[in-house]
């Protein structure tokens, strides 16, 4: 789109001289030849850019030019032309918000770059602005989906507490949407113009989680060749969402309730005290009281967290929500896609309602979008739902615990994956060994292998729960 430019000057010779340059250069010239013309030209509509002199005789000033510029649209960027010497005025009219100012005489390319730089800045905020405009309409407290009594109260929670800065705890089963929420806290709050952070405190290890919480100091460790910012300090005047705060290392516990206590922290590897303005949000799937009782978690930490507690059901205990959810994921995949959004079978939500969700409302974002994807007709019917694999992923997901070894805590989640996915498998298969073999592309033996491997039993995957070996 051509950039709009309203050039104000008195002196025509210097006029037409502009008109030709920024023209030739491709933009959309307006010429106004006294502060009056100008506004008159500012009333009939916005500009991108508006290139005034400074000295417009009798009338309204090139500042006047400048105010009402701003008024019409705050985006406008105003560049000044001053006559030599007058320094001084140039840069009130930067400080009343001109983007730039050219002294007389200039020559073309200095008005070419400072015109164009002028546009880049302001086309680089505008889409700035729509994109941060587009997040928090996506992340908003409005796109969160709940209508029973236990996410109406967590609505009202986050409507309580949003012109505060309390620090608020989110507790939940892992994909309840506890990130969601802590956006939408952060939407609210007066803060959401500045930084929303977000940490997952698990995913760091516990020798870099320091460093990247507070920060580190030049030569702080092998490798620290500079000072670096942390996170809190990224996050200030916003917010800091520490997620996973429960496999938080307890002695960094220690330093975040410094920060929740007193507003300071220091860098790694420094003695200076940084002080910072952030409202914390933190977030845990773990039961906090038992890691407290059980000493792996500071209970004064614990204690300040908690402020404000926001605890989110499981999916499975808020099915009212269900057919919300899944139209919210059809569109967002239709979006996606560029297809037409595709419809739920009355089959295919009965079946969804059945399912227990163990991985709870990403679980069931990630069994639509499938089903979106691979599905044929438009119309999703209950034969396209691929609800094993997820639930088994769901049931794996949830239950990972950090407090084994690496190779233990795979194996364990390998063997509920392998435990459930058999069992879906059994089930639907009438317990009949063959038939399930091949349904799931096994060889016999193996599964039958497999089933003693497991020990599963038949009263396991009987409907009736009646026992009665595997039927070969
Ligand atoms: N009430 C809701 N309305 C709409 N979408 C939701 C809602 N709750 C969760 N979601 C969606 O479900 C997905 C999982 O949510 P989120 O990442 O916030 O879960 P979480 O509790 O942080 O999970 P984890 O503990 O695994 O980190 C996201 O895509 C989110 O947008
Ligand atoms: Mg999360």
């Amino acid at each position: 789109m051509t950039a709009r430019i309203l050039v104000v000057e008195d002196e025509r010779a210097i006029q037409v001289a502009l008109r030709g340059l920024l023209v030739r250069t491709g933009y959309d010239v307006t010429l106004a030849s006294d502060g009056r013309e100008a506004l008159d030209r500012l009333a009939e509509g916005p500009f991108d850019l508006v290139l005034t002199d400074l000295s417009l005789g009798k009338g309204p000033s090139g500042m006047d030019v400048l105010k009402a510029s701003k008024e019409v649209r705050e985006e406008t960027a105003v560049v000044m032309i001053t006559a030599h010497g007058s320094e001084k005025i140039a840069v009130e009219a930067m400080k009343a918000g001109a983007e730039d100012y050219v002294p007389k005489p200039f020559d073309n390319d200095e008005i070419r770059v400072i015109v164009a730089r002028a546009l880049e800045r302001r086309r680089l905020e505008r889409e700035n602005r729509l994109l941060l405009e587009r997040i928090q309409r996506d992340t908003g407290f409005e796109r969160l989906i709940g209508s029973g009594a236990a996410m109406r109260d967590v609505f009202a929670t986050i409507q309580k507490v949003a012109e505060t800065d309390l620090t608020v705890l989110v507790r939940g089963e892992s994909g309840t949407g506890k990130e969601g929420i802590a956006q939408a806290l952060h939407n609210v709050s007066n803060r959401k113009k500045r930084p929303f952070v977000a940490v997952n405190c698990a995913a760091i290890s516990r020798e870099l989680v320091e460093s990247e919480l507070f920060g580190h100091e030049k030569g702080a460790f092998t490798g620290a060749d500079s000072r670096r910012e942390g996170r809190f300090e990224a996050a200030s005047g916003g917010t800091i969402f520490l997620d996973e705060i429960g496999d938080m290392p307890r002695e960094t516990q220690a330093k975040v309730l410094r920060v929740l206590q007193e507003r300071t922290f220091e860098r790694v590897g420094g003695n200076q005290s940084v002080e910072v303005d952030v409202r914390v949000v933190a977030a845990t799937h773990r039961d906090l009281e038992t890691e407290v009782r059980e000493g792996r978690f500071r209970e004064d930490l614990y204690y300040r967290l908690k402020v404000v507690e926001i605890e989110l059901p499981p999916l499975r205990e808020r099915l009212e929500d269900l057919p919300a959810l899944c139209a919210r994921f059809l569109e967002q995949v239709a979006e996606r896609l560029e297809r037409d959004k595709k419809q739920l079978s009355p089959e295919a939500l009965a079946r969804l309602g059945r399912h227990p969700w163990p991985g709870n409302v990403r679980e069931l974002r990630n069994v639509i979008e499938q089903a979106a994807v691979l599905s044929t007709g438009d119309v999703i019917e209950e034969a396209d739902l691929n609800l094993r694999a997820s639930s088994a992923a769901g049931e794996a997901a949830a239950s990972v615990d950090t407090g084994h070894s690496f190779s233990e805590a795979k194996k364990s989640a390998v063997e509920s994956f392998e435990r459930n996915f058999l069992l879906q498998a059994l089930r639907e298969n009438d317990g009949n060994v063959s038939r399930t073999a091949q349904a799931i592309g096994m060889v016999r033996q193996s599964l039958q292998q497999k089933i003693r491997d497991l020990d599963l039993r038949s009263e396991d995957w009987s409907q009736n729960g009646e026992p009665g070996g595997p039927k070969s």
